[in-house]
């Protein structure tokens, strides 16, 4: 990581952290992930060769650089999607500064809506951060876009649980998936979905 990269992170960390003890409303905060997550998600990027990520909930794109800083290191790219017109803005100013922009795709939509016009198979990698209530209904696309042998990770797993547990419930049941939940940060809740191909080598 460049010095310049790892600036601009701290000072997103501390306007996060200002920002959101300052406000109680929810679409005026960050709500960013911690920065042992973001060092989780760059080693996970790396060690699966996860060359197209696909990010929901972008915000203002401090865990998108992690996942970009990643992508960048392998060739890859990533996809982000945020629904809020303000947190767009907020991103595309962090991307212009982080000389990430070339390795990262700022998708300003619905996320269910890309999920269902993406291609099957079309992502390596997904980080899911958004609205935890919607996750249940997104999961059919979710399983369908991660190709076999892609890992999904999903923030929060440990600070909401309640809001988690029918959807973590639903992944587990899924035979075609491997679960960890990793105590880091705010919980990161893992799946590895199985490739037909293993067995075969
Ligand atoms: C927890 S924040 C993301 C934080 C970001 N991942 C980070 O750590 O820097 C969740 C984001 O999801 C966005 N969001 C909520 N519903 C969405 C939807 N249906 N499609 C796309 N983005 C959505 C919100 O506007 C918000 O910016």
């Amino acid at each position: 990581m460049t010095d310049a990269l790892d600036k601009l992170l701290d000072e997103l960390e501390r306007f996060g952290q200002a920002n959101d003890g300052s406000t109680t409303e929810r679409p005026r905060r960050m709500l960013n992930i911690t920065r042992d997550t973001g060092e989780l998600l760059a080693v996970l990027v790396r060690a699966c060769v996860a060359r197209r990520v696909l990010e929901i909930g972008t915000s203002n794109g401090y865990s998108t650089l992690w996942l970009a800083s990643g992508a960048r290191a392998i060739g890859g790219k990533v996809t982000t999607v945020e629904l809020a017109e303000y947190k767009i803005g907020l991103a595309s100013a962090t991307f212009a500064r982080s000389g990430l922009a070339p390795s990262i795709s700022l998708v300003h939509d619905d996320a269910g809506r890309v999920l269902t016009r993406s291609a099957d198979a079309a992502f390596d990698l997904i980080f899911l951060d958004s609205e935890r209530p919607e996750y249940p209904g997104w999961w059919p696309d979710l399983r369908r876009v991660l190709r076999p042998g892609g890992l999904l990770v999903v923030d929060n797993a440990i600070s909401h649980p309640e809001q988690m547990a029918p959807f973590v419930a639903l992944v587990k049941a899924d035979s075609a998936f491997v679960t960890s939940l990793v105590p880091v940060g705010n919980g990161e809740f893992l799946a590895v979905k199985a490739d037909p191909a293993w067995s075969q080598r």
